[in-house]
């Protein structure tokens, strides 16, 4: 595996490699790894001739009052485990790499990005959009990973790819559980083990409301308020949102007549957590 730091030197080694006609795969994270992350590795390497992940805290999608300074930086393990998994390139830039003295262009990010975590995170998915796009110029991928986990994310940046015509594919992949149903993310290590109890009810909220479906409901302030009262009993401390919704444009809808997707925000503790399931409509 190939750790690089420098941008000339990633670009040119893969430009080559594109060149001979090998197909490339990125997976960008943020590090702190978990199987969420390696299992985007495991999709890149099945379907490409190389698998490239990328890791860098980029402080352009934290708020201010976010966890920037805090958030777990772990490049020994993260690049241990890359290797298990047989990653082939990592590319880890430094800040003054992607950021450089004067940096001032940023991508308006499309219009699915001013909802929901858009809303209550001003600015983030311009620092989502904008690193992103940077990450596909550096590293000549033809085919990208990101997870379901982040629903919103994938919209934003699928669309973001349409609209500006970026010459690559998004895969979008499941999101990867621990055995009792909790959404892995680095920012599960935050949580203290009775948070971690009361953060399982955004999974059970989720279950909630294909149960509530399941059993005839169609309207959506039903099953919002079925999830409602399933984060409420844990109880988690604030409810950001819990909402279903159109699964491609986001907007709230009158009635499930298709598919949706069930989206929530919420804290537990000081920790910020999401997660979604689409909503399967079966009868
Ligand atoms: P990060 O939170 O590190 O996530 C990197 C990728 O891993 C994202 O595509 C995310 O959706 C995916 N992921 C996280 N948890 C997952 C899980 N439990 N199952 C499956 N996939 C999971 O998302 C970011 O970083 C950043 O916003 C980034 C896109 C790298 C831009 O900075």
């Amino acid at each position: 595996m190939d750790v690089i730091s420098n941008p000339l030197t990633i670009f040119s080694q893969l430009d080559y490699l594109r060149r001979e006609g090998k197909r490339i795969g990125i997976v960008p994270t943020m590090g702190a790894l978990h199987e969420g992350h390696l299992s985007l590795v495991r999709h890149a390497k099945q379907a490409c001739d190389i698998s490239v992940a990328t890791i860098f805290v980029n402080p352009s999608q934290f708020g201010p009052n976010e966890d920037y300074q805090r958030y777990p930086r772990t490049l020994e393990s993260d690049l241990q485990a890359l290797d298990s998994v047989g990653c082939d390139f990592v590319f880890t830039p430094t800040m003054e790499a992607i950021y450089p003295s004067g940096y001032s262009t940023y991508v308006e990010p499309p219009r699915v990005a001013e909802r929901w975590e858009g809303a209550y995170r001003p600015g983030h998915f311009r620092g989502v959009a904008t690193i992103v796009l940077k990450l596909f110029m550096l590293v000549p991928a033809q085919v990208a990973y990101f997870g379901r986990k982040d629903y919103q994310q994938v919209a934003v940046i699928s669309a973001m790819v349409r609209d500006l015509g970026v010459p690559i594919r998004i895969e979008a992949c499941e999101t990867i559980r621990d055995p009792d149903g909790l959404a892995m993310s680095s920012r599960n290590r935050y949580l203290s083990e009775s948070e971690r109890v009361r953060a399982l009810s955004l999974s059970h909220a989720l279950h909630r409301a294909q149960m509530m479906l399941d059993a005839g409901h169609r309207s959506p302030s039903e099953l919002e308020q079925g999830m409602r009262d399933v984060l409420l009993s844990a109880p988690v401390d604030s409810i950001d949102y819990a909402v279903v919704v159109d699964p491609e444009t986001l907007d709230p809808i009158e009635s499930i007549q298709r598919d949706a997707v069930a989206l929530i925000a919420a804290r537990v503790g000081t920790t910020r957590l999401i997660d979604n399931r689409t909503l399967v409509r079966r009868t």
